[in-house]
């Protein structure tokens, strides 16, 4: 696997993130192996549900071991495809809304994350996107 997952202490940080919003329906764009998946789902609990899209069925399939061994397989749904057609899909069901969100896949697909985040979220949720200082790039004058 590309070690592309998030860094132990910023999983933490997801972790704590979500329980001080009390989030019980998370939304992860990017699997990967189910790294920042595992403290998602540990972070809501028994009641904790996670949904997490993932492009590629070999990451997936990965990612569902990994959090069967990690014991929170029943609480996480992970589903295959690009995530923005995934979230679309999302919407159009009507879902409930999300309580956190992490955006953690295909970099320039961020702001549509973001627009259908919005549209699967309340007022109150948390939207944590990943990657976004890029070592402090964002502020070099060219971008
Ligand atoms: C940075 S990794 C995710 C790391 C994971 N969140 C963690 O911290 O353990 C990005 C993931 O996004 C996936 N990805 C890339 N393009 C995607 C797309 N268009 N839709 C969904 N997932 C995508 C990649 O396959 C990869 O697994």
């Amino acid at each position: 696997m590309p070690q592309a997952e998030v860094s132990p202490n910023q999983g933490k940080l997801l972790a704590l993130l979500c329980q001080m919003a009390g989030a019980k329906r998370v939304l992860e764009f990017g699997t990967l192996a189910g790294y920042s998946t595992v403290w998602l789902a540990r972070a809501g609990g028994d009641q904790g549900r996670v949904t997490s899209l993932e492009l590629e069925e070999h990451n997936a399939d990965i990612a569902r071991a990994n959090l069967e061994q990690a014991a929170v397989a029943d609480r996480v749904d992970v589903i295959v495809g690009p995530a923005a057609a995934s979230a679309r899909q999302l919407v159009k069901d009507g879902v409930e809304p999300y309580d956190f969100v992490f955006i953690d896949a295909y970099k320039p697909s961020n702001p549509e994350y973001l627009k259908l985040s919005l549209a699967l979220t309340r007022p109150g949720s948390v939207i944590v996107i990943d990657n976004v200082v890029r070592n402090g790039a964002v502020t070099d004058r060219q971008l």
